[in-house]
């Protein structure tokens, strides 16, 4: 037995992942899969009802009781500050140790791609972000705050343990994927230091993948050349906030963020598996919100889990209705969020 975490979060966090539960239903009812989801209400409402967003014990009670996590996204207006998303998200990433962030940029339809006369084969590259340092790990603070002399510094750490595991997850997945190609990018020439011991640590590393051709680009020229010629690409890795960045321009390469999943991973440990996209204050609580990049996710997630053909029929049902227009207001379509997870559901 599996057993999943489930954390529908904030906006349409709450409405992708109910989509996302039934995709997992129809797996367990139809189809036998031994997985028990557990839900956690952890997101904005309790942190304003009880101040708690990251519950005592919770990353432990995760790393012990469960297999994976499946999160909606997190994220309220009514919490300026984010703090609920920062304790909870990065809680999660950081606290469970979830170094490599998977976010797969593949073309399901040709008429999505916003570049011109691009075919499905030309877009179809994987993304590897640093997930647990950069600069986003919280370290800094405010001097002489609120005032016209305030100072604020916000530090980037590095360490070479964390670059190199990173390049390595990414090499060893090339090489396992037959990915014959892979690109690391940073900012050595302006960030001496941090993106200096990235350099060195890449020059290092690739000398045991003589197999991959590898390169490096430096972060500005790889943004142009993902617009200019998105097919030279198959496997990228980078910083924690550079791919970031990326992964919501490869996202609007296939078709949205409503396209795009994503995995927090740990290899061999229990791991969590998002949507790219946010909590998206403005659509909430209307039926509009894309379900199939919640859906995409679980797919990823039951790939983890070792149910090869679970992922295969997810990933193809989702392509199916995406070519046929099955589909929210973002990609064009005429369906609700809970008419696509329908559909979907429908054509497993
Ligand atoms: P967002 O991803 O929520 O939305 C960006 C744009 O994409 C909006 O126009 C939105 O309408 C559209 N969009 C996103 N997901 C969509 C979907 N499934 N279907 C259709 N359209 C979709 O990013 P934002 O507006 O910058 O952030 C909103 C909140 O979400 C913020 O609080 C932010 O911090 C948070 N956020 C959370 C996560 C996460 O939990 N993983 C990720 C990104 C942003
Ligand atoms: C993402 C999100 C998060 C991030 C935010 C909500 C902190 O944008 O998962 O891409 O920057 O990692
Ligand atoms: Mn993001």
């Amino acid at each position: 037995m599996k057993r999943i975490a489930v954390i529908p979060g904030d906006g349409i966090g709450v409405e992708v992942t109910a989509e996302a539960v039934k995709v997992l239903h129809v797996f367990m009812d139809r189809r036998g899969l031994p997985l028990e989801l557990v839900t956690f209400d952890w997101g904005a409402d309790k942190y304003l009802r009880e101040g708690v967003s990251l519950p005592d014990g919770a990353l432990e009670m995760l790393r012990r009781e469960f297999h994976a996590i499946l999160i909606g996204a997190l994220g309220d207006p009514r919490v300026p500050s984010n703090q609920h998303a920062a304790d909870i998200l990065l809680g999660i990433r950081f606290g469970l140790d979830l170094y490599a962030n998977q976010r797969p940029v593949k073309l399901l339809d040709a008429r999505l791609c916003p570049l011109k006369d691009r075919a499905e084969h030309d877009v179809n590259f994987v993304i590897f972000r640093e997930n647990t340092e950069g600069l986003y790990v919280g370290v800094g603070g405010n001097f002489k705050r609120g005032s016209e002399d305030e100072v604020a510094l916000q530090e980037d750490v590095n360490t070479r343990r964390g670059v190199e595991r990173i390049l390595v997850h990414a090499f060893e997945y090339a090489r396992s994927h037959g990915r014959r190609r892979l690109c690391m990018s940073d900012k050595s020439n302006a960030m001496a230091h941090a993106h200096g011991l990235w350099r060195r640590t890449f020059d290092d590393v690739r000398k045991h993948y003589p197999d991959i051709k590898s390169r490096h680009l430096y972060i500005d020229t790889l943004t142009m050349e993902l617009v200019r010629d998105p097919a030279q690409f198959d496997v990228i890795v980078t910083c924690n906030l550079f791919g970031d960045i990326l992964s919501d321009l490869g996202a609007q390469l296939v078709g949205g963020l409503g396209l795009a999943p994503s995995a927090n991973l740990h290899p061999g440990r229990t791991s969590m598996f998002e949507p790219v996209h946010g909590s998206a204050p403005s659509l909430a609580g209307k039926n509009l919100a894309n379900p199939l990049a919640a859906i995409l996710t679980v797919g990823m997630m039951l790939e983890n889990l070792r149910f090869p053909e679970a992922v295969r029929d997810v990933e193809r049902a989702v392509t199916e209705a995406v070519r046929l227009n099955q589909t929210t207001p973002d990609l064009g379509g005429k369906l609700g969020t809970r008419e696509v997870g329908d559909w979907v559901c429908s054509h497993l």
